[in-house]
């Protein structure tokens, strides 16, 4: 694909796909040319909003299309796989929704298939590592300027309510691959990992918990009748992460907790500094007192996953994240699970 010329996009999927769909059109070089969703209501009305002609309920006769370059992923987890190993057998760049798929020996097909492939580019949709915020991080650390990251923590704990979709593929195993950890957890553990540069995960242990999804509450509206059998997932779950340079993270997610609100942030420790996200401020030593002080980020030049992904393709480049690194946190979540289950900790190849 040469610079300048217009890009032909597909979108399968329009839950988040809608997104995707309004975000490629307000980048000038794109154009997004057909949809896909087995929900022909959704699928036409998407159609009729914003025009698009080539609509199809088989994803493989999106994915045969010829004048077609690139798709975006956005459908339930466990469709991931087929649906990015098509893509890339008809020669199209992908971006795919997280988590990469709901198993490490899932994703790792999408992996082989990236790897035959090596023309085309294929990216996770991390969107957080696209924020001004974790941007201007990546760049201090990576400079030094915090020292060693020898410790990150993350929190994402939704208040009683927050469990999407009860009863849908959200809240079932064999779709999902899990909870809020597996949701919500791939998230905030890439970008505690990625801040931390990705070093190599060995060893994790954690812990889940399921106290109100298989009874019917923590939906909205917090009540229910008891309903195992829609949800086998977890409801909280944590974990810690040891790496390789000794490193570790610590992170915890709910999407039903009797907590008094929402509670989000992320924190890393490093030798000369430390951070702090949402609210974003640096720590630094200053004669034995620490300063804290959050960096004005107003003049600096944005960006986000689609325009990115538009521009690797476009420009030959390497996606900032990229289906290797959504097997390896693949890895991590898997490990937390295994270890859940076993009431120990596990190691991590
Ligand atoms: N990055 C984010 O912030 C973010 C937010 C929400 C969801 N997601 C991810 O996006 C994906 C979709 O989530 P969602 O919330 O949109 O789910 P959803 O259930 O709301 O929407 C999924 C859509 O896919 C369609 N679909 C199902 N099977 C299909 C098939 N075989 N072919 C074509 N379409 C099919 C459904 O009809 C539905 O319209 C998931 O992987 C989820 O983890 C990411």
């Amino acid at each position: 694909m040469l610079s300048g010329q217009q890009l032909r996009i597909g979108v399968i999927g329009l839950g988040i796909g809608r997104w995707h769909l309004e975000s490629y059109m307000a980048i000038d070089e794109v154009k997004v040319v057909a949809l896909c969703d087995v929900d022909t209501e959704k699928l036409q009305s998407a159609a009729t909003r914003y025009g698009i002609s080539k609509i199809f309920t088989d994803y493989n006769k999106l994915c045969e299309m010829n004048k077609l370059d690139a798709v975006s992923i956005c459908v339930p987890n466990y469709l991931h796989v087929p649906i990015a190993v098509c893509a890339l057998e008809n020669g199209k760049h992908i971006l795919c929704e997280k988590p990469l798929s709901i198993s490490p020996e899932e994703g790792q097909k999408i992996l082989e298939a990236v790897r035959k492939r090596p023309e085309l580019k294929a990216m996770m949709a991390m969107k957080f590592r696209f924020n001004k915020d974790s941007m201007y991080l990546r760049n201090l650390i990576e400079k030094g300027k915090l020292g060693d990251i020898y410790y990150g923590f993350s929190t994402y704990l939704r208040q009683l309510g927050g469990i999407p979709k009860m009863g849908t593929w959200f809240t079932k195993k064999n779709m999902s691959g899990g909870g809020p950890l597996i949701d919500n957890g791939v998230h905030f553990l890439d970008l505690i990992w990625w801040l931390m540069g990705c070093p190599k995960p060995v060893e994790a242990f954690g812990v889940t918990y399921a106290k109100f999804g298989p009874y019917g509450k923590g939906a909205r509206g917090w009540k229910g009748e008891p309903s195992p059998e829609v949800f086998d997932v977890e409801d909280l779950a944590l974990g810690t992460i040891k790496f390789d340079n000794d490193a570790s993270v610590m992170l915890d997610n709910a999407w039903a907790a009797m907590v008094e609100k929402e509670v989000i942030g992320m924190r890393l420790c490093g030798t000369k500094g430390g951070a702090t996200l949402w609210p974003f401020k640096i720590c630094l030593e200053n004669n034995g007192n620490i300063i804290s002080k959050t960096p004005d980020l107003e003049k600096m030049k944005g960006g986000n996953q689609f325009e990115h992904f538009v521009n690797c393709i476009q420009e030959d480049e390497k996606p900032l994240s990229t289906i290797e690194q959504g097997v390896t946190v693949l890895k991590m979540l898997d490990a937390i699970y295994r270890s859940a289950k076993k009431g120990k900790s596990v190691s991590i190849d």
